[in-house]
């Protein structure tokens, strides 16, 4: 075989993992179906926060190509794929990119070959539906080539931990592609942990998403509760993570965000009521917190401004911070475009400050970039802290700003309102 692997989905779990096996020394070929994106990469330029233009120009240099070309799955040993698995119109797994991407696998696979399936989904994906796509080839899972399911755990902006220092769980279809797909992990990871099969290691990674998912619900709910009654849950969250055993300290925010925490779960909820008829309740629940937090930061930010006598219409409101997460520029399923739509109809004049993100588009309203976050800070009637991205002095802006609201427990100063 001309190349070690194939990477299929050159997004921000394909791009990171086809540096990580060129680096290993591995021949790393990437397909993707954006033509735009192949190009790129080709001329050296990234378009993932994690990867920089330096990373891909090294890749290049060191043998790595992208192509657009279906045919050049052919020439790998291994097929790795990590395309987009978003929800349908209805709320359930959308599973096309997965379907496509093993379509084109299935049409060039060779005997021998390993196909690894990276993207979250259902438990069952790998086996009801990777398997009968690829077997459409005439050739047989277990048999003439080998079957696995690996998630992806990338933690984009972790600078602590990457694709090869984060222990890889791999499933396959039978002891012997567990085994294929551990040898091939380990070639540029330092721990292969091995499940019993594609299932656990599909359910692994939902346990993990939901168990986020839930535990975040939890101070979300705790949060709205305890401002009613006067307590500060961040210092109640700091005093039991001082329990050296049986605590995890999660915190609350202006909602979830990403297209792991607030979908994956629902990869799994869905599944269980289409297979056995009846809810996953914990997700459900979870899902139904977390998704009032937007509206009640909302409602807050209209309580404050009343209570300093302003109606929020009109009211110069600035957002800092925009992205789902700190420190990247990805804006998918952001909350702050929730809290955006909503303190657009209750007529607030925005505008936001985001280092990460030049241009901010809410429906059809294009919401005025602030470009220095001190002057807009001094000049709004209620600053939102949406985002904490490290560039912030959240001390120093809120002591400037006439009215600051922190979403993510950034402030301990008394003047400031606080999630
Ligand atoms: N981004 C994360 O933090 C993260 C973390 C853990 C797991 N995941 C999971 O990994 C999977 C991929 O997510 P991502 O964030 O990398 O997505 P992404 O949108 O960043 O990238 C996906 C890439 O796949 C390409 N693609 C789509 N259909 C294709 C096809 N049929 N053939 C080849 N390429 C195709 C797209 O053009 C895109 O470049 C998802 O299942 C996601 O849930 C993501």
């Amino acid at each position: 075989m001309a190349n070690d692997v194939v990477v299929l989905g050159l997004g921000y779990v394909g791009l990171p993992l086809a540096r990580e096996a060129t680096r290993a020394g591995l021949s790393v070929l990437g397909y993707d179906i954006d033509r735009t994106v192949v190009e790129a990469l080709n001329s050296g330029q990234s378009h993932i926060d994690d990867v920089t233009d330096s990373d891909v120009e090294a890749m290049v240099k060191a043998g790595f190509r992208a192509t657009a070309d279906e045919a050049d799955i052919a020439s790998a040993a291994a097929a790795v794929i990590c395309v987009p698995t978003p929800l349908s119109a209805d709320g359930g797994p959308d599973l096309r990119a997965v379907e496509g991407a093993v379509g084109a696998v299935a049409r060039q696979l060779q005997p021998g070959m390993l196909v690894v399936l990276e993207s979250t989904t259902y438990p069952g994906t790998t086996d009801e539906v990777v398997r009968p796509i690829l077997e459409k080839s005439g050739l047989a899972a277990g048999v003439d080539f080998h079957l696995a399911f690996s998630p992806e755990r990338i933690d984009p902006g972790n600078k602590e931990f990457g694709a090869h220092n984060t222990p890889k769980v791999v499933g396959g279809h039978t002891p012997e592609c567990t085994e294929a797909a551990a040898a091939f992990y380990g070639r540029f990871v330092e721990t292969v942990v091995r499940t019993k099969g594609t299932r656990e290691a599909e359910t692994a990674k939902l346990l993990e998403n939901t168990y986020r998912h839930i535990n975040i619900a939890l101070v979300n709910e705790m949060a709205k509760f305890c401002h009613q009654l006067g307590i500060d849950l961040w210092d109640v969250i700091r005093a039991a993570s001082t329990k050296p055993f049986g605590f995890q300290p999660f915190y609350p925010g202006p909602g979830v965000g990403g297209h792991c925490i607030p979908i994956d779960p629902n990869y799994l909820s869905h599944n269980v009521r289409a297979k056995l008829g009846y809810p996953f309740r914990f997700v459900e629940l979870a899902q139904e917190i977390n998704a009032t937090m937007p509206a009640y930061v909302a409602r807050r930010a209209q309580n404050i401004l009343n209570d300093a006598g302003m109606a929020i219409n009109g009211a110069k409101v600035l957002l800092l911070g925009v992205t789902y997460k700190r420190d990247i520029s990805d804006q998918r399923e952001s909350p702050a475009t929730s809290l955006a739509q909503r303190l657009l109809r209750l007529g607030a004049n925005l505008t936001y400050h985001d280092p990460h993100v030049p241009s901010w588009t809410i429906g059809d309203v294009d919401v005025p970039r602030a470009e220095a976050v001190e002057a807009a800070v001094a000049d709004a009637d209620l600053v939102i802290l949406v985002q904490n991205h490290s560039c912030y002095d959240a001390e120093a802006l809120a002591a400037s700003a006439k009215q600051f609201f922190d979403t993510r427990g950034a402030t301990a100063g008394a003047n400031v309102h606080r999630l």
